[in-house]
């Protein structure tokens, strides 16, 4: 196969701008009707850099979708037990619907034990054992906002993704786990790759739908993109900007100026799948609310 022409840039911005105005008309709606407002609580524990621009981002993108938007903000020290006591009282909070511990926490924190301490039904992130389980087993589940956001993008852009081959690069709990389980649910051959894998550059060159997630900038280069694929980038690297001054610049797990010359379609960074996660997220509040209140979910 060969190409001619530069791939389509997917504006991920826009489609999460159009997804969360919908979220708010359906929340609108539910706040003329219901007494209670659907509620996101959002959990930082320290002073990670990245994580505090995220979860400043969670926070005011909720509100602005007419979700009440709490948000816990503890130092990096915290010990464990207060920080699962919290999580307790928020399951039992019924102003709150979605609960999420922003990631990573600090070491004397266990993750696992934070991730099974929220509530199930709350677990907006999807990431509690039980979830995982039953998006494994083919059950209903709050499925992983990022992945959701990358099946989103790709169904919107190529419908059925029946028989297409994934390759999904990062083998994370947060995004390549869960997104080769949604792959697997849309009947793409999948296949995993990671940092053990053997020549990568040819996996990827077989790949139509190629997902890095492995936090390397500009690692996977144009010459292993197939051409006409639809390549969905979801690394988020600050690099220096070259300018010379310690100024810094976002880019993605891909080198964009070689791969958008190949691919059909592709996700620029930033502006790609980082604005779907917040817009799956509280798609996934929403529905944690509609369950917990036992009203239909109003969107596909
Ligand atoms: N850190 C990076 N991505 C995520 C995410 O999707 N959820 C949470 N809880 N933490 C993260």
């Amino acid at each position: 196969m060969t190409k001619t022409s530069p791939a389509r840039i997917i504006d991920g911005k826009a489609v999460s701008a159009a997804i969360r105005a919908e979220l708010a008309r359906h929340v609108a709606i539910i706040r003329e009707q219901r007494a209670v407002q659907p509620g996101l609580a959002v959990i930082l524990i320290g002073d990670d850099a990245p994580s505090q621009v995220y979860v400043k981002s969670k926070e005011k993108l909720a509100a602005e979708a007419g979700f009440r938007s709490v948000v816990y903000r503890r130092p990096a020290d915290t010990p464990e037990e207060p920080l699962l006591t919290l999580i307790e009282g928020l399951n039992e909070d019924p102003e709150i619907h979605g609960i999420l511990v922003q990631l990573p926490v600090p070491p004397q924190i266990d993750e696992a034990k934070v991730i099974e301490t929220i509530s199930p039904e709350k677990d907006v992130d999807g990431f509690h054992p039980m979830n995982v389980g039953r998006l494994a087993t083919g059950q209903d589940a709050p499925i992983p906002c990022t992945p959701l956001g990358c099946l989103t993008l790709l169904k919107r852009e190529l419908g059925d993704l029946a028989g297409l081959h994934a390759v999904v690069v990062g083998r994370s709990n947060i995004v390549g786990k869960p997104m080769a389980t949604l792959l697997l649910r849309e009947n793409c051959t999948v296949t995993m790759a990671h940092s053990r894998t053997r020549d990568l550059p040819a996996l990827c060159r077989e790949a139509d739908i190629l997902v890095p997630a492995i936090g390397k900038p500009r690692f996977i280069r144009g010459d292993w993109v197939k051409p006409g694929a639809a390549v969905i980038d979801v690394g988020i690297n600050r690099i220096d900007a070259g300018k010379g001054d310690g100024s810094t610049r976002l880019v993605g797990d891909v080198d964009f100026d070689e791969a958008v010359k190949v691919a059909g379609l592709i996700t620029p960074v930033p502006g790609g799948v980082g604005p779907m996660t917040i817009a799956m997220l509280l798609r996934n509040t929403l529905e944690a609310y509609c369950r917990i209140h036992r009203i239909a979910f109003p969107l596909a």
